[in-house]
C-alpha cells in the first residue's frame, strides 16, 4: 500500500526496574547484533517500591532523558514485568486444540492463581505431550499470568513518555533469550540464571536451553542497604555507595562485610530451597551450573559464597558476549560495568530481532 520510506519498525527495550531504569536497542546484522543504543539510570529507592510505581512523574523524567541522551529515534516500546503481579508456571491440560484451550484457559488456569481470574491478563504456550506418566493423556501447557493493573500501570507510564508500548514480556523469558542469544547449552544440561535486582529476583532453570521452571523471588539489593543503613546509622545514599565498595565514614569494612555476608546466606538459601523444588518436581538430579545478572550479583563475595554454599559452578552472565559494541558509540568500560544490570534489557531489546517478523 504506497511507499514507505520509514524504516523497518525500530523497538527500543526499557527494563524499568525499582533500582535503575535500561535502555538497550540492538541492530541485526547478517550475523549476530549490534548494540545501537545503551543506557542506564539509577533511580531514586522511593520512586518505584516494590514494582509498584509511587512517582510517574519522576520516572517518566528519567525515561525522557534516556531517550534524549541516546538520541531513540524509535517509537515503539518493549517492556518487562516480574514479582508477585506475574505468574509462571508449567501445568497440565486434557488434550485439546489451541483454539479449544483459548476458549477454556480462563478455567484451566484459575486454580494456579492466586488473583481473581478476571483481574489479570493470561496467555500461554503448548508445550507438548504431558512428561509424567500419570497425565498420559494431558498436555503441558506455560502458563503465564500477569495483574491487569500492572500491565496498565507500565503501559500508561511509557505512553506518558510518548512511546506506544507494543511488547510485555516477563523478566524470566528475557533472560532465557539472553541466555539463548550469548551461550550455547547441552542438550540435557541444566543451567540456572539467577537475576538479582533491587527488590526481585528472579530464578530460572533451563534444561538444554529451554524453559524448565522460574520462581520470583521478593528479595533484592535494597535489602543490603537497609540493612546497611540500620546497623551503621548513615543514609540510603551512602548505605548504597559502602554496599558497591566504596569507603564510607563511620562504616567498618569488617563489619560491613559481615552483614553482606549475612543476605549472601539468605540468598544461598532461597536458591537452594528453589533448586530443591525444582529438583523434586522434574526428573533432574542436578544444577550443572549458575550464571548470575542484576546489578546485585556485583554484591561482595555472593558468587563465591554461592558457589560454595552449592556445589555448583557460578559465573556472571555477559549478556554482550555475542553482541558487537561499535567502539566510536560507547564507552566499553561503562558497557562492561552494566553488563550485569542489562541482562533483562538484552534479551527485551532480542525479542523483535530473533525469528522473521523483525
Ligand atoms: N557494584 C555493585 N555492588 C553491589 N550492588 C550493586 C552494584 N551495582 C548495582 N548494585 C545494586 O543493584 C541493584 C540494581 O540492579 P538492577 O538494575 O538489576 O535492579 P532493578 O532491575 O532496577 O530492580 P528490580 O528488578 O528488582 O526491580 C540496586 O540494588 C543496586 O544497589
Ligand atoms: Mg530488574
Amino acid at each position: 500500500m504506497g511507499f514507505s520510506f520509514s524504516r523497518k519498525k525500530d523497538v527500543v527495550a526499557l527494563d524499568i526496574g525499582s533500582g535503575a531504569i535500561k535502555l538497550v536497542q540492538l541492530k541485526k546484522l547478517s550475523q549476530g547484533y549490534q548494540l545501537e543504543k545503551f543506557g542506564v539510570k539509577a533511580l531514586d529507592s522511593e520512586l518505584i517500591v516494590d514494582g509498584t510505581v509511587m512517582d510517574s512523574g519522576q520516572v517518566v523524567d528519567v525515561i525522557k532523558e534516556l531517550l534524549e541522551e541516546q538520541s531513540v529515534q524509535a517509537k515503539d516500546v518493549a517492556l518487562s514485568v516480574s514479582g508477585h503481579s506475574v505468574i509462571v508456571k508449567k501445568i497440565n491440560v486434557p488434550m485439546m486444540t489451541e483454539e479449544e484451550l483459548e476458549e477454556s484457559i480462563k478455567w484451566e488456569a484459575e486454580q494456579y492463581i492466586p488473583f481473581d481470574i478476571n483481574d489479570v491478563n493470561i496467555d500461554f504456550h503448548i508445550l507438548g505431550t504431558s512428561e509424567s506418566e500419570e497425565a498420559k493423556d494431558q498436555m503441558g501447557v506455560l502458563l503465564v499470568a500477569v495483574k491487569r493493573e500492572r500491565l496498565t500501570e507500565y503501559t500508561t507510564l511509557v505512553t506518558e513518555t510518548g512511546l506506544n508500548p507494543v511488547i510485555v514480556d516477563v523478566d524470566a523469558f528475557t533472560l532465557e533469550n539472553m541466555f539463548g542469544v550469548n551461550y550455547d547449552s547441552r542438550e540435557d544440561e541444566i543451567v540456572s540464571l539467577v537475576n538479582i535486582g533491587a527488590s526481585v529476583m528472579n530464578i530460572i532453570i533451563l534444561r538444554g536451553g529451554t524453559f524448565a521452571f522460574t520462581r520470583d523471588i521478593s528479595f533484592g539489593g535494597n535489602r543490603y542497604s537497609e540493612a546497611i543503613q540500620r546497623e551503621f546509622n548513615v543514609n540510603y545514599e551512602q548505605a548504597e555507595r559502602a554496599k558497591k565498595g566504596d569507603a564510607v565514614d563511620g562504616i567498618d569494612p569488617e563489619a560491613l562485610l559481615n552483614i553482606i555476608g549475612g543476605l549472601n546466606e539468605k540468598i544461598a538459601t532461597e536458591v537452594t530451597r528453589s533448586f530443591e523444588y525444582f529438583k523434586t518436581t522434574s526428573s533432574s538430579e542436578t544444577i550443572d551450573r549458575i550464571l548470575m545478572s542484576g546489578g546485585s550479583a556485583k554484591v561482595p563475595n555472593l558468587l563465591s559464597h554461592l558457589g560454595e554454599k552449592l556445589g555448583v559452578e557460578v559465573e556472571m552472565a555477559d549478556p554482550f558476549s555475542n553482541i558487537e559494541i561499535p567502539e566510536d558509540l560507547f564507552d566499553r568500560n561503562f558497557v562492561k560495568e552494566m553488563a550485569p544490570m542489562s541482562a533483562v534489557g538484552v534479551g527485551l531489546a532480542l525479542r523483535r530481532l530473533e525469528g522473521s517478523g523483525s
